[in-house]
């Protein structure tokens, strides 16, 4: 647990001390305890899962969710206990797999890295009927998160962790070392640079005009703003992270002003969750210490599943004081022929077949051509970043 001084930045989630799981002095100690004890092998989505926890993101949480918990958030997207909070964080495992209570179990990585240690306070029954249309609104199988949630395991085990790593792979292409930031990291930026009023920017996209145009719509209003990609897991198809970052590093370098704008990233997996998701980014955000999160269209959408603007109406459903950070509302932005600059519908009103919007197909289809999309869509630097990775075949995620 960080006892770091808040400097008059946002508190971390629920109001106390950042919970991070991570002590590098307990490191050694906890590799040879873990020699000895039961093996549970992580999906990735519970390795980035842990990473959190360990990291502070995931405050006032200190392990995998109990059942009350569990419960409470699938009904009440609040904790057991009122705090606000919309996605379960679990460690689903099958019947053979169930520990003794109070024993303790290694956890690894996909990759066979050591990543924690936890010692096991409940065991329940992973009830997916519930957990499945409260989290996602459907139950269709073609959803990439109901079908992950699908394919876990029958039970799940509960309890506080303690981390034995914080990156999991430092070598690998998407471990972002320098940009890498914990919470307290961030926070202690922030104050170094005497930023009181941060906004987040969350995406899994490189950034094209209309990400831009809401950035610095809100940077307008805030003293800084940090760029923070999600650089956990991501469906098949997805751009790779390492290309979207090096993406967005050419954009922020030509088109950002380096006083007002960090680019930092998270590690979290994606659930396409929708609206239950957009909360839940909005509070890893107030963790790493901002103060305003930026809810666009579509926030964490996938397909046709929901609603362009349901991921800001959920706003309206929570304790939004409890929540303590506030959302940055913004509707469809594009680039307008006719006004010859960024709108949405709110501030110009001939935005119906106006704007320079293209699909993903149709930005694929280009770029695997070789050619630029529009630079009213994109801004060449990003294009040229896409183009390269599309003809190495690195662009998707395998
Ligand atoms: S997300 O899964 O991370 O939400 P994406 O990277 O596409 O996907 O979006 C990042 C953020 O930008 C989200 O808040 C999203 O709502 C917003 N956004 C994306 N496109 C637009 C747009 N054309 N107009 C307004 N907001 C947008």
């Amino acid at each position: 647990m960080s006892n770091a001084p808040h400097h008059g930045l946002i508190t971390p989630h629920g109001g106390g001390a950042l919970q991070a799981r991570y002590n590098s002095d307990k490191a050694r100690e906890l590799t040879k305890e873990a020699a000895s004890l039961p093996r549970i092998n992580l999906t990735n989505k519970q390795s980035c899962d842990l990473e959190l926890i360990a990291n502070g993101g995931y405050s006032p949480l200190t392990g995998f969710m109990g059942m009350d918990d569990f419960k409470s958030v699938c009904k009440n997207m609040t904790l057991a206990d009122g705090t606000v909070w919309s996605i379960p964080i679990l460690l689903s495992v099958s019947k053979e797999q169930i520990p003794s209570i109070g024993s303790r179990v290694a956890l690894y990585a996909p990759g066979g890295v050591l990543q924690g240690v936890m010692t096991v306070k409940e065991e329940f029954i992973h009830d997916k009927k519930m957990e499945i249309p409260a989290v996602f609104r459907t139950e269709d199988e073609a959803h990439p998160g109901v079908a992950q949630v699908a394919k876990e395991g029958d039970y799940c085990i509960a309890g506080p962790v303690e981390a034995v790593t914080l990156c999991v792979d430092p070598q690998g292409p998407e471990a972002f070392l320098s940009q890498r930031l914990t919470p307290a990291q961030t926070r202690e930026e922030f104050a170094k640079r005497g930023w009181k009023t941060i906004v987040a920017f969350q995406t899994r996209n490189p950034i094209h005009r209309a990400h831009e145009y809401v950035c610095k719509c809100a940077q307008e209003i805030c003293d800084g703003l940090l760029i923070h990609p999600l650089v956990g897991e991501t469906k098949k198809g997805d751009i790779a992270a390492d290309i979207r970052m090096q993406a967005i590093d050419a954009l922020v370098k030509k088109y950002f002003n380096p006083a007002t704008t960090m680019v930092t990233v998270l590690p979290a997996a994606m659930r396409y969750a929708g609206p239950r998701e957009a909360i839940h980014h909005a509070i890893m955000r107030r963790n790493y210490g901002c103060s305003h999160f930026i809810v666009g269209r579509d926030h964490a959408g996938v397909g046709n599943y929901y609603g362009t603007y349901d991921a800001q109406k959920i706003f309206d459903e929570i304790d939004q004081k409890n929540l303590g950070i506030v959302p940055l509302k913004f509707e469809h932005t594009g680039y307008s022929k006719s006004y010859g600059g960024m709108v949405s519908s709110k501030t110009y009103p001939k935005i119906e077949g106006d704007i320079v919007n293209l699909s993903g197909t149709a930005v694929r289809e280009l770029l695997f051509k070789g050619e630029r999309p529009p630079a009213e869509f994109s801004r060449p630097e990003v294009a040229d970043v896409l183009i390269a990775a599309a003809k190495a075949g690195t662009l998707f995620v395998p």
